[in-house]
């Protein structure tokens, strides 16, 4: 793969790990990570060997603390909404066929809450904090935050989320439905790793079509939903892993899946 100065890419067999590598900005989303992220992604799309992302934040203390604050200072609104609209790293990553855990290791806020909630699962180390402060800037979320913290969390706890801009520690997130875990952070590492190995073991085209199903569900009415299922499901009786998961079953054996 190519190079890219903000993202560290590591392979771990069937997993690609991406570390967003600005530490000493506390990983802050500069518009080099928006094109970086989107370039990493495209490259990812249609790798074969990769079935599920990671995505962290490099060092001990943040996972993303937001947009970088110090390209707003010159930006016009015209330069802002094309960096939002055209190379959004958010709804690439909400779109991506494969799945991606968002591994939070320290500060989750702004855009990198914002990030987290574009991705599938979250899981977090107990020392996180996640918010979204954009208010005390003088401006509202921008890549998704009003929409997805509603979603996940309900309009009461994101509106006071958005409204104070305070940020929650682990344990508060985790009971309020936005992290799937939390974990020390000796184990969250591990503990990511176990469950993208094990969701990496599935058919990557069912996996595809469960995360545009379940995607589906917060975007439509239930008619509309149960419909969008119906299709999917069905694609997959086109597929050769169909074949293999229901010969391993009734052969009582580990289904190997090609994704084809
Ligand atoms: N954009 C640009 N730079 C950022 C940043 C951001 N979102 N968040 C942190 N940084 C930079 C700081 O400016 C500082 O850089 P410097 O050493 O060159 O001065 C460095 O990262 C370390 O941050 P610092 O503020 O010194 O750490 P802290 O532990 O005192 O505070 C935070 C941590 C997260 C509370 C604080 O950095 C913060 O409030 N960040 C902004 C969060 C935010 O509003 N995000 C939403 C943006 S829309």
């Amino acid at each position: 793969m190519s190079n890219y100065e903000t993202i560290l890419i590591e392979r771990r067999e069937s997993v690609a790990v991406l570390t967003i590598n600005r530490p000493d900005k506390l990983n802050a989303l500069s518009s080099k990570v928006h094109v970086e992220g989107v370039q990493i992604l495209d490259e990812l799309r249609n790798d074969k060997e990769v079935r599920v992302i990671v995505i962290k934040g490099a060092g001990e203390k943040a996972f993303v603390a937001g947009a970088d604050i110090s390209e707003f200072a010159e930006a016009t609104p015209v330069e802002q909404r094309d960096v939002m609209n055209s190379r959004s790293l958010f709804t690439v990553l909400d779109t991506f066929p494969k799945p991606i855990i968002a591994m939070v290791n320290g500060f989750c806020l702004g855009g990198g809450n914002e990030l987290a909630m574009a991705c599938d699962i979250r899981i977090a180390s107990e020392k996180s904090r996640f918010g979204q402060p954009e208010i005390n800037l003088g401006i509202i979320c921008g890549g998704g935050g009003t929409q997805r913290l509603t979603r996940l969390i309900g309009e009461s706890k994101a509106m006071e989320m958005i409204l104070t801009g305070d940020m929650i520690d682990a344990q508060t997130a985790f009971n309020y439905g936005l992290v799937n875990y939390v974990y020390s952070s000796e184990e969250l590492e591990a503990k990511t790793m176990e469950l993208a190995n094990k969701i990496a073991e599935k058919s990557p085209v069912a996996l595809q079509m469960s995360k545009e199903a379940v995607k589906f569900a917060s975007r439509s009415n239930m008619d509309e939903g149960l419909r969008r299922e119906i299709d999917l499901f069905a694609i997959c009786f086109s597929t050769e892993d169909k074949q293999e998961g229901v010969s391993a079953f009734l052969e009582k054996r580990k289904p190997v899946f090609k994704g084809k």
